[in-house]
């Protein structure tokens, strides 16, 4: 069997479409958008993510004030940008970018951030709000991977879901996202992770199997049944070279299965901007 493709860029095309008028609609009533970007150190990769995440802000209307700290920077010097940007009436939503030099304290950071500005959804107000289903800014992976299930039609509820890993920027937010009661979830969820070490068993009995782990070849054909739904959230970068959490013979089994590239990744930075446009609605009303 070779499975059918997921691919996110039509995904992450609809989102953007749909937020070309809310853009405009808050320009044409004076509030342009603003996502505001500190990066931290001298990471290439990162701050090759930061450029193109400015690049395309601008090119969706939105204003993007940068920040750029020195590796190194201390703490109080990120924390005074985050207050900065806090305060700032321009500024609807704040990406810090991870990782950051080991003398700061990433969660710290976080914590100092106004969860109505934390465009990656990750401030504790805004896990609890996920975990309660109340209205605020959801993680933007797992909110990629709900999209991107929903436009390919893949049912997601009623069936069984299994995430491999719990990490707090993927698999834990997910389970939340993909259990709440709303049409495109709904899900029976199972997370899985090194505290299972026969995890295969569970995703031999999954109707979708999500990988967000980071250890590069980890799903492998034996660990699917015939016919299942495969989706790659877990990445580990060896330099430029991108390696999946999914082994490619996967997509020997599987009915359906994202991309080795083009599949979470595009769905991911679509969401980044949903949250900031639904930062700026929710100041601007
Ligand atoms: N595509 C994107 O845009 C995007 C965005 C965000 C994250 N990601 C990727 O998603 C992955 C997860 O991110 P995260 O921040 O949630 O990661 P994390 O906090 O590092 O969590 C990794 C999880 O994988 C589990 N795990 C590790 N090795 C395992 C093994 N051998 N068997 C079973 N479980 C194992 C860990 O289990 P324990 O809890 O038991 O240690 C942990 O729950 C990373 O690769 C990250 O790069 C991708």
């Amino acid at each position: 069997m070779t499975a059918r493709l997921l691919p996110g860029g039509p995904v992450a095309d609809a989102v953007l479409a749909d937020l070309a008028p809310r853009i405009e609609a808050l320009v044409a009533a004076g509030h342009r958008p603003g996502l505001g970007t500190i990066l931290v150190g001298d990471d290439s990769a990162s701050a090759g993510y930061i450029r193109m995440k400015m690049e395309k802000a601008t090119a969706l209307g939105l204003t993007s004030p940068h920040v750029h700290l020195p590796q190194d920077a201390t703490q109080a010097d990120l924390l005074a940008v985050v207050r900065e940007f806090n305060a700032a009436g321009d500024v609807d939503a704040v990406l810090i970018q991870h990782p950051t030099p080991p003398q700061i304290d990433f969660d710290a950071a976080l914590l100092e951030l106004d969860p109505d500005k934390d465009v990656d959804g990750l401030h504790p107000v805004n896990m609890g709000r996920l975990a309660l289903g109340m209205p605020g800014p959801v993680p933007c992976t797992p909110a990629g991977i709900e999209a991107l299930l929903a436009h390919h039609e893949i049912p997601v509820s009623g069936r069984h879901v299994v995430i491999l890993g719990r990490g707090t920027t993927l698999g834990r937010p997910l389970a939340l996202l993909l259990s709440q009661k709303r049409p495109s979830a709904n899900a029976a969820v199972t997370v899985v992770h090194t505290g299972v070490p026969d995890w295969p068993e569970y995703t031999r009995r999954a109707d979708v199997v999500i990988a967000a782990v980071g250890v590069p070849g980890i799903l492998r054909p034996e660990h699917l049944t015939p016919g299942v739904t495969v989706v790659g959230g877990g990445v580990r970068y060896e330099g430029k070279r991108l390696l999946p959490d999914v082994d490619e013979s996967c997509a020997e089994v599987a009915g359906a299965i994202t991309p080795r590239v083009g599949g979470v990744g595009p769905t991911t930075i679509a969401m980044l901007f949903r949250n900031a446009v639904e930062a700026a609605e929710r100041r601007a009303a």
